[in-house]
């Protein structure tokens, strides 16, 4: 099954099929702009997965720099996934799983980068608990995170 699943870097090209797997797959709707944006600076460190040959799933991990270093040019210290997504005909088949291996994978290569973050939806107990299989652990959480009201749980993995 797992031949059919190749997780490989996101190229402009791949843009409408993130956007639209996001409109299906959550609330958190990012402008096109947005979109455009993270895959061209980001594109080392986030990923598609194509299953069958479509692409059927993202991740979009950011670096980012220690807030209270910024304005002495810290380099960047941690990743943020800032979304993540299966359509939900492809779900529970591993690809979600092969796209974190990979984003951690392509975070730990770049150096220096000490955790990656993530905020998910308190009541999202599947994706925390593919979060939970690759260590990461509940640091906080966030009251009122979502525009709906929900809290986020914010997670982090220290590598
Ligand atoms: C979360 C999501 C990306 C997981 O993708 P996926 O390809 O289905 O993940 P995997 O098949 O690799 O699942 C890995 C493990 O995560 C856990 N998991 C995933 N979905 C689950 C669910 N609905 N219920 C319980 N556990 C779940 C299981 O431990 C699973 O392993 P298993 O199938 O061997 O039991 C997918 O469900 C999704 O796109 N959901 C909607 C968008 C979303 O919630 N994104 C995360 C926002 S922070």
């Amino acid at each position: 099954m797992n031949t059919l699943i190749h997780v490989r870097s996101p190229s402009p090209d791949d843009l409408n099929a993130i956007v639209a797997i996001n409109r299906k797959s959550l609330p958190e709707n990012y402008p096109v702009s947005y979109f455009i944006d993270l895959i061209r600076t980001w594109k080392t460190t986030s990923c598609v997965a194509e299953y069958d040959g479509k692409v059927v799933g993202y991740v979009i991990l950011r670096l980012e720099a220690d807030k209270s270093h910024f304005f002495r040019n810290e380099k960047y210290s941690r990743g943020h996934i800032i979304s993540v997504a299966v359509l939900e005909r492809a779900r529970r088949l591993g690809i979600g799983s092969k796209m974190m291996v990979d984003v951690i994978d392509k975070t730990r290569k770049v150096g220096g980068i000490k955790s990656i973050e993530l905020e998910v939806r308190e009541s999202n107990v599947g994706a925390i608990q593919m979060y939970i299989n690759f260590g990461f652990i509940k640091s906080k959480l966030l009251q009122k995170y979502y525009a709906d009201g929900e809290a986020a749980v914010l997670m982090r993995l220290d590598l």
